[in-house]
């Protein structure tokens, strides 16, 4: 079964995902790492990541590989481990730019679904349960208070105030959310958990007892 798990920044859907996958013995793809690989890639040869069609002109050329393992995630790029560095500010801030262009969702796309082929799987992301996996038996659009998110958001960077981090995650959240291809937005059928007042094994939990419903 594929479980397909969206929702905006900060909400908690990795530790979810990768909890329940590990819980059911399923694999995990974090979509997330790729648009950061891609856009990581942009930054580093010096691309206009506000000039789509530059990004455009160069979405064919990334190659990304990406561990399924919940125990074991990472992402490369051209054989470069760049788990890391795909989580620094200047990534995060770039990211929504190159994720609106149908060029690189397109590429990302192809390989999304190849790794979801054989099913066992939760899918983390903006889009999975309304573009990538439209059939996923199971999809969940996990929130959580804008405050909330922010404070554990900030917690994880360690660096930033709790302010900056609203702020950033408030516009990534517009651009994502207003963009023309495949907006985060929540699949009709999708069960929508706000998890601000719930612990990560609460949340885990409600995941796992749905998936066992279904499947
Ligand atoms: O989940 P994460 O915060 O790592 O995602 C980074 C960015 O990748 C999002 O802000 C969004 O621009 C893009 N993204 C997307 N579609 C997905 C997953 C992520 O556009 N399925």
């Amino acid at each position: 079964m594929i479980i397909a798990m969206d929702g905006p920044s900060g909400s908690g859907k990795s530790s979810a995902a990768k909890g329940v996958a590990r819980t059911l013995g399923y694999r995990y793809l974090d979509t997330g790492a790729m648009y950061r690989a891609f856009t990581w890639w942009m930054l580093e040869r010096g691309v206009d990541v506000e000039d789509a069609a530059a990004v455009a002109s160069r979405a064919g050329q990334v190659i990304v590989e990406i561990s399924t393992d919940p125990d074991a995630p990472g992402i490369r790029v051209d054989g470069t481990d760049v788990s890391e560095p795909i989580r620094t500010r200047e990534v995060t801030g770039a990211v929504s730019a190159v994720s609106r262009v149908p060029e690189v969702r397109a590429r990302l796309l192809v390989l999304q679904r190849e790794i979801m082929e054989d099913g066992g799987i939760v899918a983390e992301g903006r889009d999975i349960g309304t573009v990538v996996a439209p059939d996923a038996p199971l999809k969940v659009f996990l929130t959580a208070s804008e405050e909330a998110r922010a404070l554990r958001r900030a917690k994880e960077i360690g660096t930033v105030s709790v302010e900056t981090t609203l702020a950033d995650q408030a516009r990534r959240d517009r651009l994502d959310s207003t963009r023309a291809t495949a907006p985060m937005t929540k699949a009709d059928d999708a069960v929508e958990i706000d998890s601000s007042e719930l612990g990560l094994d609460e949340v885990i939990e409600a995941i796992v007892r749905l998936a066992k419903e279904r499947g």
